[in-house]
């Protein structure tokens, strides 16, 4: 298969978006993510992000995205494919941790769930 590069900006299923910034030689990479949706009434503000891949064709990865106007926080942990077209696709799971008052509050904190991400402007040669 061609190279999956996470470099560049993705949408996903729910239609949040995010840009990947470069991927330097030991696989870690920032960037800033901007979801469509949350679990509170606040005004969504782009958030930063920062992972790290495997450098290979199809990379497994992870990142982290520190939400910026709540107190929560989601991983991500995905593969790079690239299919006979040469079209990327992001397969992830991730998992959202809320922050709660109480210990007594942690068994309701986390949700699970997977996203698919597509690129947003086509990745020019
Ligand atoms: C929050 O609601 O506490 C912060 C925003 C969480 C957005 C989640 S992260 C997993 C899922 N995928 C998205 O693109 N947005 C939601």
């Amino acid at each position: 298969a061609d190279q999956c590069v996470l470099t560049g900006s993705w949408t996903n299923d729910l239609g949040s978006n995010m840009t990947i910034m470069a991927v330097n030689n030991n696989g870690e990479f920032a960037g800033t993510f901007h979801t469509a949706v949350m679990t509170t009434t606040k005004e969504i503000k782009a958030s930063p992000l920062v992972g790290i891949q495997h450098i290979k064709t199809q990379p497994t990865f992870g990142f982290t995205v520190n939400w910026n106007f709540t107190d929560s926080t989601t991983v991500f942990t995905g593969q790079c494919f690239v299919d006979e077209h040469g079209k990327e696709t992001l397969k992830t799971m991730w998992l959202l941790r809320s922050h709660v008052d109480s210990i007594k509050d942690d068994w309701k904190a986390t949700m699970v769930g997977t996203n698919n991400f597509t690129r947003l402007h086509t990745h020019l040669e």
